[in-house]
């Protein structure tokens, strides 16, 4: 269901009552998705200018993909690692970096791949979907390794085992990292509150754990310049580099009045 952008256009006056409930809560979740990257210069997924290098996204992150043309596809990803590698933390990965020392229980769970979160401080990410700069094994022998090295090699390189390697990120079709979704899920059902930031909220299981942390009767506030989810308590529309900064302020404001 689509809000409406005029009633939901976030204002320091509308940031105001959700930074309380964030100075007040316990248990605090953050799903981000592609849209918190967006103002450091990633560009999103879905929308426009969702195709990256003049390829769909969506055609490449398969494993048929990979097994039909490896080279094209590692190829690829050897290019998003540089785009990640010339991009910097923006302000609102920073903010929600600030909000971990501000709530006695944050997790911060993301379905990028870029590793900004981490770069901007935080220290507890969950990655739902792995990490660009994680290299595994195509054939499934357990060999996973972490390179920020660019560009790292022309073609995929070689698992101890003999395999091609692959990049370390979930494609279409594959299950989520072991442990990720469970911790993730655990959390949103325990969340008192549960920040929903720069994603459609169309891949699942992700976009599931809002859904988990309303039924269990957290509230949901959601950051996105066109907020897309039903049910949630206040809808931020806005720009995450400009709406985090101003929830962590409100939060802090209260904080120190209270
Ligand atoms: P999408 O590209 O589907 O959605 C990005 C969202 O970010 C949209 O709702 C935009 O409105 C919003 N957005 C754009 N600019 C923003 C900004 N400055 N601040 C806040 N929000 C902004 O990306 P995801 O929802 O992350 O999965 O996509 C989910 C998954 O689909 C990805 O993890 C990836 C992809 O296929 C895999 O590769 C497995």
């Amino acid at each position: 269901m689509r809000v409406s952008e005029e009633t939901t256009t976030w204002t320091p006056e509308r940031v105001a009552e959700p930074g309380r409930w964030l100075a007040e809560a316990h248990r605090v979740v953050a799903l981000t998705g592609a849209g918190i990257s967006a103002e450091s210069g990633i560009p999103t997924f879905r929308g426009a200018g969702g195709l990256w290098k003049g390829r769909d996204p969506m055609s490449m992150a398969t494993p048929q993909a990979f097994a039909r043309d490896p080279e094209e596809v590692w190829e690829w990803y050897d290019w998003r690692r540089g785009l990640v590698l010339g991009c910097e933390p923006n302000p609102g990965h920073q903010a929600l970096a600030e909000l971990a020392d501000l709530v006695p229980d944050f997790l911060l769970v993301t379905q990028n791949v870029d590793g900004l979160h981490q770069r901007a401080g935080s220290s507890q990410v969950v990655e739902l979907h792995g990490n660009l700069f994680r290299l595994g094994c195509w054939a499934c022998c357990g060999h996973e390794e972490t390179r920020v090295d660019h560009p790292l090699d022309p073609r995929p390189p070689r698992c101890p085992c003999g395999a091609l390697q692959r990049p370390g990120v979930v494609w279409f079709g594959e299950a989520l990292p072991e442990d990720a979704f469970p911790r993730a899920h655990r959390a949103a059902a325990a969340a008192d509150l549960f920040l929903v930031v720069g994603t459609s909220s169309v891949v699942y299981p992700a976009a599931g754990l809002a859904d988990v942390a309303l039924a269990a009767g957290a509230r949901v506030v959601e950051v996105n310049p066109q907020p897309s989810r039903a049910g949630v308590a206040r809808a931020l529309a806005g720009p995450a580099g400009e709406v985090l900064p101003a929830l962590l302020r409100a939060a802090q404001k209260f904080r120190e009045s209270g």
